[in-house]
C-alpha cells in the first residue's frame, strides 16, 4: 500500500455521475422484469366510514384486466406499529385517498382505465379533519418522534415569564407540507415461493426489507430490496409506505411480478406529509438579553390510527441557556392521512418559531439579533447537562455576519427602499442533532487490486456512494478509482436509512471499521491477496455507546436579504448565506449541494409550500406540483453555503456530523425576519404569501 493524499475533505465528482446523467442509472421502476403486470390503486372518496362493497365486474370485463383487489381477496398481514401499512386489511376508511381497491392489468393504461370503472359503495361517517385549538380531544403525548419526551420542563417558566423585564409571547403557524421528491414512489414486486423481491424507491433498503418481512410474517432475509438509485425522499421513502405494500400484496395475489408507480396526485395522501403546527413561544429575558425563560408549545395533528408527534419543540430545549424552561407537544388525532418525517422533522418548523421569537425579542430589547444569540450561548446542554461534543454556533454567526456584511446594519424596519422594493436583512440560527445508528459493512480485496465495499446504504441523490468511496480509499490507502461501492441492497445486511441526516455518519463508521480490519488482515499476509480474494466485515453495534457522554448537534447561521414589492407584497430573496458547523465534511462538492439544497427547501418553506385541506372533503386540494408550489430556480438568486472547519473526534472515526437537514433549519425564520426588517410586517405564519405581507 502506498501513502496517498487523503481524499476525505476534497471534492471528487460523483462516482455515479456519468451513469446518472446518461440515464444508465436504474431507478426502481426501470428494472426489466419479464411478465410484469400493472397495478392501479382505487382511492377512497370519503374521509371516514366503511367500504360496503367493491363492484369490480365492469373493470374485469375490460381487456387485459387480471384482478380487482379489495380487502376480501388479498393476503392477511401481521399488525404493524404503522397502521398505514395495513393496506386492504379491513373495510374501514380512515382518510380520503386511502387505498380501498386496486386493479391489476396487463398494461398500465388498461389498469388505469379499469380502476376508473371500479365502483365502491361506502357507509360514510362524519369526519373531523380540522386542527382546531379548541378541540377537547387534544392531548399531551408522552413521546414525540425519535424518542424525544413529549413535555420537558425545568425551573419555573411561568414565574420567570411574569417576572421578566422583557419578553415575547407570540403564536406562529406552519402549514402541512408534502415531501414531493422528484422521483415519485414506485415499486416492482415479485415472489419466488416465500421470498419477495422489491425494486423500491427507498431511503432504507435494509430497514424497509425488515419491516415488510415482519408485515408478511416472513423470516428475516426473505424480503430483498433493491434500491440502487433513489430520486430523493425527504422522509417520504424512509419507511415503507402503502404503495410498496400494495405491490407486494398484488404480486402475491396474481402470482406474477407487478409494477406500481404513483402518479404525483396519488402520492399526496399516500406517502406522508408534515403536520401543520400551531406554536406559541414565550421568552423572558433580562435587559442585557440573557434569557430567563423559554416556553414553547406546539399543537399538531396525527391520524386517528397512528399517534405520530413531530418533535417540534425539541430544539428549543438545547438551543439557548435558560434557567427556566417549559416545552411541550400537544396532539389532535383526526380523520386525515398520517403525517410523518419530512425534511428536518421538528427542527424545521420548531426553529421557525423559536428563531422568529428571538428576532422579536431582539427588537423588544433594542439588541442586535446576532448578539442576542451570542449572550445566550450555553456552556453545557441546557436540557441534559452534558458537554457538547462540539458547538460552534457562535463561530457560524460571526463568520456569517462577516461574509454577509452584517456589521453596521440599521435595525429599524421599513426604511430602505430601492424603487418599488423595500429591502431588509434577517438572521436565524440553525441546528440539527447528530444521530447515528449501528451499521454493518463488508470490504473485499480482489486479486485484481480492486476493493469492493458492500453496504445497505441508500444514495438518494446525496452523493453517499462517493463519500463512502472516499472514506474507504483513505482507510485502505489506495486511490478512489480502485474502489467499487455497492449500496442500495438489503442483502448487504443491517444498515440504517438515509434519513435523520445520519447516513454518512453511520455508514462511514462501518466502512472505516471494515477497511481497518481488512488492512490488518492484508498486513498479516504481507499484502498478498489470495486468488479467492480477502474480505472483512464490520458491525458498529458495540461502538456507538461512547458517544452517549456528549450532547451531539450540528449548528449553523442563516442570513437572508429580501426585497419586498411595495404594491404586491411579493418577496424576493436576493441573498441567502449559510455558515454551518457540521463536523468533518467528507466531500466538499456534494456537501455544498446538500447545504444549498437544504437552504432551497427552506426558501420553499418560507415562501411557497402549503397543503390546503378542504374540510368538506377531508382532502388536500392542491395535490400536484402545479398547485403545490415548491421553490424553483427563479426563487433562488444569490445563495452561498460555507462551513467551519470543525474537527470533532468524539463522534465517529471519520468525525462526520451529518449535513442533510441542518441547511433547511433556520432558513424560513431568517427570511421572515428579513421581511420584517424590510417592511415592519411581522410574519408569523408560513408561507409568506403576498396577501400576508401587505
Ligand atoms: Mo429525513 S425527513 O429524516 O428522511
Amino acid at each position: 500500500m502506498t501513502t496517498l493524499d487523503k481524499v476525505v475533505g476534497r471534492a471528487p465528482t460523483r462516482i455515479d455521475g456519468r451513469e446518472k446523467v446518461t440515464g444508465a442509472a436504474r431507478y426502481a421502476y426501470e428494472y426489466p422484469v419479464p411478465n410484469a403486470v400493472y397495478v392501479w390503486p382505487v382511492q377512497a372518496t370519503i374521509a371516514r366510514g366503511r367500504v360496503r362493497a367493491v363492484h369490480g365486474g365492469a373493470a374485469l370485463a375490460l381487456p387485459g384486466v387480471i384482478a380487482v383487489l379489495n380487502s376480501g381477496n388479498v393476503s392477511r398481514l401481521r399488525p404493524a406499529d404503522d397502521a398505514e401499512l395495513a393496506v386492504l386489511q379491513s373495510a374501514d376508511v380512515a382518510y380520503r385517498g386511502q387505498i380501498v381497491a386496486a386493479v391489476v392489468a396487463s398494461t398500465l393504461e388498461g389498469a388505469r382505465e379499469a380502476a376508473s370503472a371500479v365502483r365502491v359503495d361506502y357507509d360514510e361517517q362524519e369526519h373531523d379533519v380540522v386542527l382546531s385549538p379548541d378541540n377537547p380531544r387534544i392531548f399531551s403525548p408522552r413521546k414525540a418522534n425519535a424518542g424525544f419526551p413529549g413535555t420537558v420542563h425545568w425551573g419555573d417558566a411561568e414565574s420567570a415569564l411574569t417576572a421578566a423585564p422583557a419578553g415575547v409571547d407570540a403564536t406562529y403557524t406552519t402549514p402541512a407540507e408534502h415531501a414531493s421528491p422528484m422521483e415519485p414512489h414506485a415499486t416492482i414486486a415479485f415472489w419466488e415461493g416465500e421470498t419477495l423481491t422489491l425494486y423500491n424507491a427507498d431511503q432504507a433498503p435494509w430497514m424497509s426489507a425488515t419491516a415488510i418481512a415482519a408485515l408478511f410474517g416472513l423470516a428475516d432475509g426473505a424480503v430483498s430490496i433493491v434500491a440502487d438509485h433513489t430520486g430523493g425522499g425527504f422522509g417520504s421513502k424512509a419507511v415503507p409506505r402503502p404503495p410498496t405494500v400494495l405491490a407486494a400484496l398484488a404480486a402475491r395475489a396474481v402470482g406474477r411480478p407487478v409494477k406500481v408507480a404513483m402518479t404525483r396526485q396519488q402520492m399526496f395522501p399516500l406517502v406522508s406529509y408534515r403536520t401543520p403546527t400551531v406554536q406559541r413561544v414565550r421568552l423572558g429575558a433580562e435587559l442585557d438579553g440573557r434569557l430567563t425563560a423559554v416556553w414553547h408549545d406546539a399543537l399538531q395533528q396525527s391520524s386517528k390510527r397512528v399517534e405520530y408527534t413531530e418533535q417540534t419543540v425539541a430544539a428549543s430545549r438545547m438551543m439557548y441557556a435558560t434557567p427556566n424552561s417549559h416545552t411541550a407537544h400537544r396532539l389532535l388525532q383526526l380523520d386525515v392521512p398520517t403525517p410523518s418525517w419530512m425534511r428536518a422533522p421538528g427542527e424545521a418548523p420548531g426553529m421557525f418559531a423559536l428563531e422568529s421569537a428571538m428576532d422579536e425579542l431582539a427588537y423588544a430589547l433594542g439588541m442586535d439579533p446576532v448578539e442576542l444569540r451570542v449572550v445566550n450561548e450555553p456552556a453545557l446542554d441546557p436540557e441534559s447537562g452534558l458537554p457538547f461534543s462540539s458547538r460552534n454556533l457562535i463561530a457560524c454567526l460571526r463568520e456569517g455576519a462577516a461574509r454577509f456584511g452584517w456589521a453596521g446594519r440599521d435595525p429599524a424596519p421599513g426604511l430602505r427602499r430601492q424603487g418599488r422594493w423595500l429591502v431588509g436583512t434577517g438572521v436565524a440560527s440553525s441546528t440539527y442533532p447528530v444521530l447515528t445508528m449501528a451499521s454493518t459493512a463488508t470490504v473485499r480485496a480482489e486479486p485484481t487490486g480492486r476493493f469492493v465495499v458492500e453496504i445497505a446504504a441508500a444514495d438518494i441523490g446525496t452523493g453517499a456512494r462517493t463519500a463512502l468511496a472516499q472514506v474507504a480509499a483513505d482507510e485502505l490507502g489506495v486511490p478512489m478509482d480502485r474502489i467499487t461501492v455497492l449500496v442500495g441492497r438489503s442483502v448487504f445486511g443491517p444498515a440504517p436509512f438515509a434519513g435523520g441526516s445520519m447516513g454518512t455518519a453511520s455508514w462511514s463508521w462501518a466502512v472505516s471499521k471494515a477497511c481497518r480490519a481488512l488492512v490488518r488482515e492484508l498486513d498479516e499476509r504481507a499484502g498478498v491477496i489470495p486468488p479467492e480474494g480477502l474480505q472483512a466485515r464490520a458491525d458498529t453495534t458495540e461502538d456507538l455507546a461512547a458517544q452517549e457522554r456528549f450532547s451531539r448537534h450540528s449548528f449553523g447561521a442563516q442570513f437572508a436579504e429580501v426585497k419586498v414589492d411595495v404594491d404586491s407584497g411579493q418577496v424576493r430573496i436576493e441573498r441567502l448565506l449559510g455558515v454551518f458547523a457540521a463536523g468533518r465534511i467528507v466531500n466538499a462538492g456534494t456537501a455544498r449541494s446538500q447545504f444549498l439544497g437544504g437552504m432551497t427547501m427552506g426558501i420553499s418553506m418560507a415562501l411557497h409550500e402549503s397543503l390546503q385541506l378542504d374540510p368538506r372533503f377531508g382532502d388536500f386540494t392542491n395535490h400536484d406540483l402545479a398547485t403545490y408550489h415548491i421553490a424553483s430556480n427563479a426563487d433562488v438568486r444569490g445563495i452561498e453555503a460555507h462551513w467551519i472547519d470543525e474537527h470533532d473526534d468524539r463522534l465517529n472515526p471519520v468525525g462526520v456530523k451529518g449535513i442533510g437537514e441542518v441547511g433547511i433549519v433556520g432558513t424560513a425564520a431568517a427570511i421572515a425576519n428579513a421581511v420584517f426588517h424590510a417592511t415592519g410586517s411581522r410574519q408569523r405564519d408560513l408561507p409568506i404569501t403576498l396577501d400576508r405581507v401587505r
